[in-house]
């Protein structure tokens, strides 16, 4: 039996994983929302795991890599800066090459604080760098049960379409 190549199907699923340490005084920034919290990431940009987490599932989908490779964490130039940007160069590669994202689902692992009161809030934002509905962005928390208190985590699938 022959397997389709997937540059023949309109569809590709991409996939996106991020995790940083957690520091007292520091800011905490997920999916673009400022987080009330005592503690924040550890990181060279904003630290926000939840965009980056977006970035690169959107990258995966297409086989380009990385957004280490777009924003090396060595380069000066990219200290402290907004992830929000992370986001908008993976995508414009995603359209570049006629493709476009039609969902995408967003877990965040985090011990504390509680997100729930802030889920529509950072649906609204990662919908918002996407160009998609907010119905279209599924936003899912969890703790670690205790097993990774000193971080934060994300992971996000995203499905993209190609333009027609
Ligand atoms: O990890 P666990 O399943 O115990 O989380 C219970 C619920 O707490 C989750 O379903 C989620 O809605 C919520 N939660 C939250 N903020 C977090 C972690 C979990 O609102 N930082
Ligand atoms: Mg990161």
């Amino acid at each position: 039996m022959s397997v389709p190549l997937s540059s023949s199907l309109p569809y590709r699923i991409g996939y996106g994983e991020d995790a940083h340490r957690l520091a007292p005084g520091l800011s905490l920034v997920l999916g673009g929302v400022s987080i009330p919290s005592e503690r924040g990431a550890v990181a060279h940009s904003d630290g926000d795991a939840a965009l980056h987490t977006v970035a690169d599932a959107l990258l995966s989908g297409l086989a380009l890599g990385d957004i280490g490779q777009y924003f090396p964490d060595t380069a000066a130039e990219w200290q402290g800066m907004d992830s929000r940007v992370i986001v908008e160069r993976a995508l414009a590669l995603v359209r570049e090459r006629g493709y476009v994202p039609v969902n995408l689902a967003l877990v965040i692992t985090l011990d504390r604080p509680k997100l729930g009161p802030l889920r529509a809030e950072i649906a609204a934002s990662v919908a918002r760098l996407l160009g998609l509905p907010q119905s279209e962005v599924g936003v899912s928390f969890k703790t670690s049960e205790g097993l990774a208190p000193d971080h934060v985590q994300a992971r996000a699938t995203v499905l993209l379409a190609r333009k027609a």
